[in-house]
Formats: structure tokens, sequence, C-alpha cells
């Protein structure tokens, strides 16, 4: 299985501290904010990893990450997406590093406590299809919210005024390799983006959608009280996730 972090975006929630740097370099307490998606692939047993990156400062991924060296990696690969076209349209431009094989999705600015190496066996089994990581949280109208009915994701809501559930989808999100004709099939949404809750629900009309609750806790850093959020994370209990 092959490991994607997207890493570009304008990170414009969290301006004015995005106006000059990309938000995935941002340190959350002592690291940059990407080193935390590409620990959690790492940790999980995945070594061939791309970032997708844009925008003015994607050279410094280059300069901060270079080989890998320091995650134990001996090379990392790199893209570069142009212009803001959203998750799903960053994902696509990882077809031709995926040749065919399962992926591992992280976006650059979630954050987890425990290793997931478990989910990632559990979808190494799976026949066909995608397997998402869902959280129960409190405020769930900022996330993809799933609506599970006897075990099964029924449909995925992007940001909901009134969720139906608890469960928000994190950003990490595994496919097989069908994950790409999906998105070409896609239209922009009303922000004129590719959306991957889109995609997830594609993977439910075909009936090939599993999940899994993930296990410690989970944060995005892409708001202020969020980035604080995982700076505190962090120095309090670390992200642990080289135990499984
Ligand atoms: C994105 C996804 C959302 C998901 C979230 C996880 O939202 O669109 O479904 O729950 O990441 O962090 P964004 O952070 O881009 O608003």
């Amino acid at each position: 299985m092959k490991g994607i972090v997207l890493a570009g975006g304008l990170g414009s929630r969290l301006d004015p501290l995005t106006r000059v740097t990309n938000k995935h370099l941002l340190p959350v307490y002592n690291k940059p904010m990407i080193y935390y998606p590409v620990e959690a692939l790492v940790n999980a047993g995945i070594e061939d990893i791309l970032i997708v990156t844009g925008g003015r400062n994607a050279g410094d991924f280059l300069q901060l990450l270079g080989n890998g060296h320091e995650f134990g990696l001996k090379h990392i690969n790199y893209t570069y997406q142009d212009g803001e076209g959203g998750i799903a349209e960053a994902l696509s431009l990882a077809e031709h590093f995926a040749e065919g094989q399962k992926i591992c999705v992280v976006l650059g600015d979630n954050i987890i406590e425990h290793n997931i190496s478990e989910a990632i066996n559990n979808f190494r089994q799976q026949e066909r299809g995608a397997r998402l990581l869902l959280k129960e949280v409190s405020d769930a109208q900022r996330f993809g919210v799933a609506e599970i009915i006897d075990g099964h994701i029924v449909g995925i809501e992007e940001k909901p005024s009134d969720p139906r559930s608890n469960c928000a989808v994190t950003g990490i999100y595994m496919y097989d390799n069908t994950v790409f004709k999906k998105i070409h099939t896609l239209s922009p949404s009303h922000r004129g983006e590719l959306e991957i809750t889109d995609v997830n629900n594609l993977y439910i009309a075909e009936g090939t959608l599993q999940f899994s609750i993930l296990d410690g806790w989970w944060t995005d850093a892409g708001t202020i009280e969020s980035l604080l959020r995982a700076s505190q994370l962090i120095a309090r209990t670390g992200a642990n996730n080289t135990d499984s």
C-alpha cells in the first residue's frame, strides 16, 4: 500500500499565520505540522509516500523533509497542485504514483494519538472498496459526518448544520485503485472544489465503503482553535503512534 499526504490549500482559516507560508509548515508543539501525518504513515508500515502540495512555498517541503531520512525513509515523492481545486482534485494528482495499488491518504493537518496499523491491515484484507476512520466528536458540524444504520455507513454529509450523528469522518482515507476513476466523474461543489465526501458517497452507492473507529485522540489543526489544541495534545501526551 502506498501513502499520500495532502498538504496544499490556502489555509485561509489560519490567516494571517498562512499569509507567507503553507499551513502544513507551521509548528505544532515541537515539530512542523507535516511531520505528524508522515509519521502516522511510516509508523503504520507505509514507506512509499507522496506529498502533494502547491502554492509559493512548495519548495520549502523539499528543504524540510528532503529524502525522509529523519523518518527512516530512503526517498520521498513530491507533486505540485496548481490552484485550489479541493481535496479530491489534489488526490487525483496521485494517480500515476499509485500504479494501481491501494492507497492510504492522510490530510496534512490531521494529527492522531495512536497507531493506525490495525485499520490499515484490515484494509489490506478488504477485497475492494474504501475504508474510513471515524471518530466521535462534539462539534460534528465542522466535518464530514457519517450516518450509520445497522453497522453500515448509509450517507456522508459535508459540514451539515444539523448533523445526523456525532461521527466525524477523519482525514485518513483508504482507497482501492478505482478512486481515480471516481474522481474523474465528479463536478465541483458550491465552493468550487472536488469534494472528498462526494468520492466517499460513490463508494457507499456501490456498497463497498467500510469503516473503523479511530482509537485515541484525533484533531485537525486548520483553525486557530484546533491548531492550539493540537499543540496542547501533543505537549500533554505526545503522538505515540509508534505503539500499536
Ligand atoms: C476536510 C473534509 C471533511 C473531513 C475533514 C477532516 O474538511 O472535507 O470531510 O471531516 O477534512 O479534517 P476541511 O478541513 O478541508 O474543511
